[in-house]
């Protein structure tokens, strides 16, 4: 449930029209709807409320400062993938304490950073950062509490792009060899074991992946606590899917999530950590796009419009359906007709959608790409100097720019020729 509907023939994000923020705005834009966040994060918060857990958003889905300070006032955390993910979670208000740190390949400038700033956890994924890890943390007289992440070799049966729990990933160490990295571990200076971590993919539309996953780290938490290791929290990771379209697609709800947690790992006491990202944000934020012309083809109808594949990639980069919306509701029993509809851009993947059935739109016209909140902006870049997407935020009849659309003034200027050119 999201709350992006028609009211008067038009449509409203929460209580505003989204017409009226083009107008001020200017299109393309991404806008967000605060209940729809609020509403997506509570679902977790509900999903985990029999066991003690922290919901960390996954903030590379949608990580712009006054999202993060929404989701922070709320009580949740942060996993942040490098150092400015890091800084983002602070800008927002966020305590370190509410902060993990994920990724492969932190530096040991990012370690210091959080370590002085204040961290949760570090997911560690190998043993190279596990040393190093040791190295910067006894360096500052502190200590670093780590989760070592596993991969358990399960098929999350997700786009091959963004599966990661599978052996030939390059994402943790092999659950196998994990006993021996916990005794490494627990003997290097500056290290202390708090838990398990473990993240296979995303967008699952099923629960069984997750399942197997978990088990798997529920037997190693089993044998690591019989090694000595005193296991107190696990992070299960995010992944969990969100429907693309309004009509054929039902993924598992937070409720039944939770519930497989409790089912699977509930029996070991641990602080339950999740790392949702798409099912918070993804739904609760629309792209808005205004069609520049309606061009005539061979054999089929173009409609190019103001939003392209920099500003929402998904679509040529992984195949992505987005279901696309006119703004002006279209009346009951109005004709509907196929288009590609496809962005200025100069390559043949600038393309949103093929054969598309949409009401008969021309020059001028609003049309929104629904889930667009997560992994939108955050992948959106400039390329054929086209300014970085602006961000909206709506709550309740009211909206704010939260990122603006940068000048060509600005743009330019980034760019420093040669004195010797
Ligand atoms: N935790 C870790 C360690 C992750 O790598 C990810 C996502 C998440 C949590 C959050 O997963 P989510 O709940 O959002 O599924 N750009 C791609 C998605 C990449 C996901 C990367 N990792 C897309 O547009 O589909």
């Amino acid at each position: 449930m999201d709350h992006f509907l028609y009211r008067d023939g038009t449509l409203h994000a929460e209580d505003v029209p989204l017409a009226k923020i083009a107008a001020t705005v200017g299109t393309p834009f991404y806008c967000y709807s605060a209940a729809t966040l609020t509403r997506h994060y509570q679902l977790f918060e509900q999903a985990l409320a029999s066991m003690p857990h922290l919901v960390c958003f996954a903030i590379k889905s949608l990580s712009n400062v006054a999202v993060l300070k929404l989701l922070g006032d709320l009580g949740a955390g942060m996993d942040v993938v490098s150092g400015g993910e890091y800084r983002r979670a602070r800008a927002a208000g966020v305590p370190g304490e509410r902060i993990v740190f994920s990724g492969v390949g932190k530096t040991r400038e990012e370690m210091r950073l959080a370590l002085q700033g204040g961290i949760r956890q570090f997911n560690v994924e190998s043993e190279p950062e596990l040393r190093a890890l040791s190295e910067v943390a006894v360096s500052l007289g502190t200590v670093a509490p780590i989760a070592i992440r596993v991969n358990p070799d399960v098929d999350a049966k997700t786009h091959a792009k963004i599966a990661t729990g599978k052996a030939e990933n390059k994402f943790g160490i092999p659950i196998t060899r994990a006993p021996g990295v916990y005794a490494e571990a627990a003997r290097l200076p500056g290290i202390e074991v708090v838990g398990i971590d473990v993240h296979i993919g995303s967008q699952l539309t099923d629960l069984a992946p997750f399942e197997a996953a978990f088990a798997r780290v529920a037997d190693l938490t089993v044998a690591l606590r019989a090694q000595g290791h005193a296991i107190r929290r696990l992070d299960l990771g995010g992944g969990l899917g969100i429907p693309y379209t309004r009509s054929n697609e039902a993924p598992p709800l937070p409720a039944d999530y939770g519930a497989m947690i409790r089912r699977t790992v509930g029996h070991l006491g641990c602080e339950i950590e999740i790392e949702p990202g798409r099912l918070i944000s993804g739904n609760a934020g629309v792209l808005v796009s205004q069609v520049i012309w309606v061009k005539r083809g061979e054999d089929r109808d173009f409609l190019i419009v103001d939003a392209a594949m920099n500003d929402l990639v998904r679509p040529s980069m992984y195949d992505a359906h987005h279901d696309i919306v006119a703004v002006a509701e279209p009346p009951a029993g109005s004709p509907t007709q196929p288009y590609d509809v496809v962005g200025p851009i100069c390559e043949t993947g600038d393309t949103f959608a093929r054969g598309r059935d949409l009401p008969l739109l021309a020059e001028g016209d609003l049309i929104a790409f629904r889930s667009a909140g997560a992994y939108g902006a955050v992948m959106a870049s400039e390329y054929n100097t086209r300014p970085l997407v602006p961000e909206v935020l709506v709550r309740d009849d009211h909206f704010a720019v939260i990122r603006a659309r940068p000048t060509f003034d600005e743009i330019l200027n980034r760019d420093t020729v040669p004195v010797w050119l």
